[in-house]
């Protein structure tokens, strides 16, 4: 089983002690003996395999368990034995007729176990890791007065009826704040009544204190960095991620390409002739497909028509100049209605990109302002043999349901004489995960977000996942069949290539959603790697989980990191030359598909399993509920780097931070808050 599914196995059974707990309480308030012991029995066993799914859950990652351990199960430990103990001796006779069995006593202490167990379940869906001091006393006190609250209303009721059981005990001092409603008929003289009264007050007060005091701990404010054990800020003079551009010439023997984009709202017809109201890069999605041979320089002018709120042009995967990255609030400001900014670079990185808007990109990217970047190598064979070749971009993007793949929402067909060298690359830009097949042909995956795969083998008739914004190489000859790519095992295809003109152009595609999903972590053949990968000068964990944090200004149930959402979340800080280490982790119950601006990082190990393929680097990986991911990456390229969920409504929901070298300075607003809103 894996540990997503030990997760919701484990809310489940905390669920079910909670509903056990109550059960008990209630039953036992209405006297309803038999139930009542049912019920306590019950609730015992069924905590004791909480107590088993938690340390199950131990054994895959303290990240997954620490509330519960330190917080959860102990305050339900010492709660359910007091309640066994006080509620037990009196339930047991009643089974054989010798009283009730009830107590207020009793329904005080059983009702307090659940109060606890409900209380534990609350951290954890709301607040999670890591622990706090302040979430531990809040939570404490917010039980302890529940108790306090709950014998104030079971004692007298007890007391009303005094021949029923133990109705004339005396509970435990729990139920000391009942003593002004009980006083009339209270057996005890002044003395007792007046210590009670004494425990209740005192209790209260000291309750509200320790509540007080956790929510001042909470609202302490946090450092503005963390450092992942490394040197922290140095006084270093700075350098703004204005004046960190990219140069202005290509290298010797390039040239230069040259676009202009012009965000703006336009109704696009798709080849189904549905129509979708969609923003646009030039009027059309994708945007314009930019090309270019390795060593050129793209220069991209970006206008804004008329997409009120602003947009950028980030280049996903490709790691700029940071003054170049695209992000409002960080790396520039937002391009508003009549403005225009100019991007620069070499393309020296070869492989399959794409680029998007940043700003509100929750939004943008899904209404179309997305487009693609492919950069060839230079090298005259393959400049040469491209009129060949099949080389297709292929972005696969939602609009309300349908899927669009490249610009087309239906099944498109090429045909490709039998052995063609076909390259497809295929690009999500949607905040999901898609599964890609590709019938009817062995094929390789050559390179994975751009980057070429060592030695990749053939493989065929298996899925393989591709992350919400990661892109996949598949290469292979054109067999004399037809090949069917198929997304999301819908069996139409949506591109089949075609040997010889329109023959079998309508084989069906088989079902494909049983087909084993290639592990990218085992597949091709190791290399060198060009740094140590034993060591990191620094080392950086996130914990990906949802709960309550400040998100714009306003506390939300968000996606976090480490139990905060941006823009409170500390920069994590990292100085030139540094071998940086992320551990990422995932106790949510949602796909995280994690994305770092301005590097790739090689995928050392998942689960605690090493990488044992392929060196994969990736610029957006996905890490499934219950996964840890470890990963590692050498900080060469200065600037403020967004550090991101690229599920992108989990970006807006908190789910960002930002990476940040030592002595570079933003003059867009840059500091936190300034930020929110903007940036992701
Ligand atoms: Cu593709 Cu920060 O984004
Ligand atoms: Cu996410």
């Amino acid at each position: 089983m894996t540990t997503g599914l030990w997760i919701v196995l484990d809310h489940i059974v905390a669920l079910l002690t909670t509903a056990t707990w109550f059960t008990a309480g209630v039953t036992l308030a209405l006297r309803r003996t038999r139930l009542a012991l049912a019920g306590l029995v019950a609730a015992v066993l069924v905590t004791l395999v909480r107590v088993v799914t938690v340390a199950i859950l131990a054994g895959r990652g303290w990240w997954f368990v620490q509330e519960k351990v330190l917080l959860g199960l102990p305050m339900l430990a010492v709660a359910g034995t007091g309640a066994v103990l006080v509620a037990g001796p009196r339930l047991l006779p009643a089974r054989h007729g010798r009283g009730d069995g009830t107590s207020a006593g009793g329904v005080v202490a059983v009702l307090t176990a659940a109060y606890a167990a409900l209380a534990g379940l609350v951290v954890t869906v709301l607040v999670g890791y890591p622990l706090t001091a302040g979430t531990a006393l809040i939570t404490i006190s917010l039980v302890c007065a529940g108790a306090l609250l709950t014998a104030r209303v079971a004692v007298p009721s007890g007391r009303a009826q005094p021949g029923s059981g133990g109705g004339e005990h005396s509970p435990s001092s729990l139920a000391g704040s009942t003593a002004d409603a009980g006083m009339a008929q209270a057996p005890e003289g002044r003395h007792g009544i007046s210590r009670r009264r004494f425990i209740g007050w005192t209790g209260g007060a000291a309750m509200v204190t320790a509540a007080g005091a956790g929510v001042g701990l909470s609202f302490l404010p946090t450092g503005s960095v963390t450092t992942g054990g490394g040197a922290g800020r140095s006084s270093r003079a700075g350098v703004s991620v204005a004046d960190l551009r990219g140069p202005g010439e290509p290298a010797p023997g390039g040239t230069v390409r040259r676009h202009v984009l012009t965000a703006t709202k336009a109704t696009v017809r798709l080849p189904s002739r549905r129509e979708i109201d969609a923003w646009t890069y030039n009027g059309k999605v994708p945007g314009p497909a930019i090309t270019a041979t390795q060593g050129d320089l793209i220069e991209v002018r970006l206008r804004n028509a008329d997409i009120e709120g602003g947009v950028t042009l980030h280049w996903h995967g490709y790691d700029v100049p940071c003054g170049e990255d695209g992000v409002p609030g960080v790396t520039q400001m937002a391009v508003r209605p009549g403005e225009e900014f100019v991007h620069r670079f070499r393309a020296d990185q070869v492989g399959t990109y794409w680029y998007h808007t940043h700003h509100a990109s929750h939004i943008g990217v899904r209404k179309g302002l997305y487009g693609t970047l492919v950069v060839h190598p230079r090298d005259g064979q393959r400049a040469q043999t491209a009129a060949e070749r099949v080389d297709l971009t292929l972005p696969v993007h939602t609009f309300d349901g349908t899927v669009v793949i490249g610009g087309s929402d239906g099944r498109t067909e090429r045909a490709a004489s039998p052995g063609t060298p076909v390259r497809l690359r295929l690009i999500n830009t949607d905040s999901y995960p898609h599964r890609i097949v590709l019938a009817g042909t062995a094929f390789r995956v050559a390179a994975v977000d751009g980057r070429d795969l060592n030695q990749p083998g053939e493989v065929s008739d298996v899925g393989l996942r591709l992350s919400a914004g990661g892109r996949y190489d598949l290469v292979f000859a054109m067999p004399d069949t037809p090949v069917a790519l198929v997304v999301d095992d819908d069996r139409e295809g949506a591109l089949r290539l075609l040997p010889h003109g329109g023959a079998n152009r309508d084989a069906r595609v088989g079902d494909t959603s049983a087909l084993p999903e290639l592990d990218l972590l085992r597949y091709g053949v190791p290399a060198a790697a060009p740094f140590d990968t034993r060591k990191a000068d620094r080392h950086f964990t996130m914990v990906l989980d949802r709960g309550v944090a400040m998100v714009d200004g306003r506390p939300a149930y968000a996606h976090t990191v480490n139990g905060r959402g941006h823009p409170s979340i500390p920069d994590q800080l990292v100085a030139h030359g540094d071998i940086v280490r992320f551990t990422v982790v995932n106790r949510s119950l949602e796909t995280h598909p994690w994305h770092l601006h301005g590097h790739s990082v090689l995928i050392l190990s998942r689960d605690g399993t090493p990488s044992t393929g392929s060196p994969l680097w990736m610029d957006t990986f996905d890490v499934r509920p219950g996964e840890t991911w470890e990963v590692a990456f050498r900080a060469t390229n200065p600037g403020i780097w967004m550090n991101h969920c690229h599920n992108l409504p989990h970006a807006h929901q908190g789910m960002m931070l930002r990476l940040r070298y030592d002595g570079v300075t933003t003059p867009f607003g840059g500091s936190p808050g300034a930020a929110s809103g903007h940036g992701h």
